[in-house]
């Protein structure tokens, strides 16, 4: 492919656009992983990535994508045979189910209707049918990067302590984290998967998991075969900020400059920069006169939103359009939603110009394609109001 001039407009739901900063910390020398300065950068990110998770205890990272940490989080704590409880909300629970399956498990997952959030009913009314509590675990997606769905956690907690169930809480929280607000000692969650390459704002390749007691306690009793992924030594490691292998370290270097910035920006106001893109984007939507996916307005994502094409148009040929006229990648549907919907990351890196950008260059495709669309789109986005009431042009104020 040609090179096309200006930057590429990076607005998947992940990876996302890395900023300079965090680049530049990446391309600095690689240095020695059993010397003194790995060991204070290792004790130094692992102590302040906690705070993005809102835990006290211990989170480990592991040089893999998202999907190796989803199995660290079943091989340590579950053994052959066991129930899990899942819920459909999407392809990435549906692939999380799979994985459990392929890994000797029993995952039975909960239908979804792929628009929808985790029902934290139908979790507590399966949960209190299982009297011999054979469910060793609950495995649910906080933010289905498919759909643009986020689920809500603190109701998944409440429906097992409601059910009185041991069964562990495990969650994904690979397109939510530094995006959306979560709470995992809060929310009594004992695994929390997470990622390098979407709210972090890091390339990808780094996996990361938030680990209650109770979930270390079961680890000790799990019975699946594990090495690469086995806490025990990793935490064990970590302790003087080593790792008991080669740990990626110039993207653990890279991390140090991304908590910087999320530190500089403040967690809270991280999240309502997503809350007000997200708003926009949806306002935008609306006035184009199209279908979010998300069907609940409770649960629409901060980090995407996942739009639906009128019938007879085609998602992807709209996202080539943007592609090869603005230099933009939009998601892709996936599963089932392949090239009905496309899917718009608003999240890690971005501000009101990229998301006004972003908007401009869907209405740029829509018009080229021939989709019928409806106006006002920009204006209706730049009105949008944000948590705290204001609009776009005033938050930046
Ligand atoms: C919610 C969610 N879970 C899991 C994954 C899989 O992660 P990875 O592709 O990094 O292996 C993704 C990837 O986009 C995701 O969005």
């Amino acid at each position: 492919m040609e090179r096309m001039p200006g930057r590429h407009f990076l607005q998947i739901p992940g990876p996302t656009n890395t900023p300079l900063s965090i680049l530049a910390a990446i391309a600095r020398p690689t240095i020695d992983h059993r010397g003194p300065e790995f060991a204070s950068l290792g004790l130094d990110v692992l102590k302040r990535i906690r705070s993005v998770f809102k835990t006290n205890g211990s989170v480990v990272i592991y040089p893999t994508s998202g999907t190796g940490a989803w199995e660290a989080a079943l091989v340590n704590t579950l053994s052959p045979g066991d129930r899990i409880l899942m819920f459909e909300t999407g392809w990435f629970s549906t692939l999380w189910s799979k994985m459990a399956k392929a890994l000797g498990m029993q995952p039975e997952i909960i239908e979804g209707d792929w628009r929808s959030g985790v029902a934290a009913d139908e979790i507590e009314r399966r949960l209190l049918e299982d009297k011999a509590h054979s469910f060793k675990a609950v495995a649910v997606v906080h933010n289905e990067t498919s759909t643009g769905v986020t689920s809500d956690i603190a109701a998944v907690r409440r429906a097992i302590d409601n059910a009185k169930h041991p069964a562990l809480l495990l969650v994904d929280t690979i397109s939510s984290l530094a995006s959306i607000d979560y709470r995992h000692d809060e929310w009594g969650v004992d695994v929390t998967v997470g990622g390098s390459q979407k709210g972090l704002m890091l390339p990808p390749g780094l996996g990361f998991h938030a680990i209650s007691t109770k979930a270390i306690d079961a680890s000790m009793r799990a019975k699946l075969p594990r090495s690469f992924l086995r806490w025990d030594e990793m935490l064990f490691a970590n302790a003087t900020g080593f790792f008991p292998y080669t740990p990626s370290t110039n993207l653990l270097q890279g991390l140090r400059v991304a908590l910087d910035l999320l530190e500089e920006e403040g967690l809270e106001n991280v999240f309502a920069r997503h809350d007000r893109a997200a708003r926009a984007t949806r306002r935008a939507v609306e006035k184009w006169g199209f279908q979010i996916q998300c069907r609940n307005a409770t649960e629409y994502s901060s980090s995407l939103t996942a739009v639906r094409l009128p019938e007879g148009y085609s998602a992807d040929a709209l996202r080539r359009e943007v592609l090869e006229r603005a230099n933009m990648s939009l998601g892709n549907g996936l599963g089932p939603l392949a090239d009905r919907v496309f899917r718009v990351g608003h999240l890690g890196d971005f501000n009101n110009a990229s998301v006004l950008g972003t908007l401009a260059a869907i209405e740029m495709g829509l018009k080229a394609r021939g989709v019928p669309y409806g106006d006002g789109a920009l204006d209706a986005a730049i009105d949008a109001p944000s948590g705290s009431s204001s609009t776009m042009a005033q938050a930046a104020e």
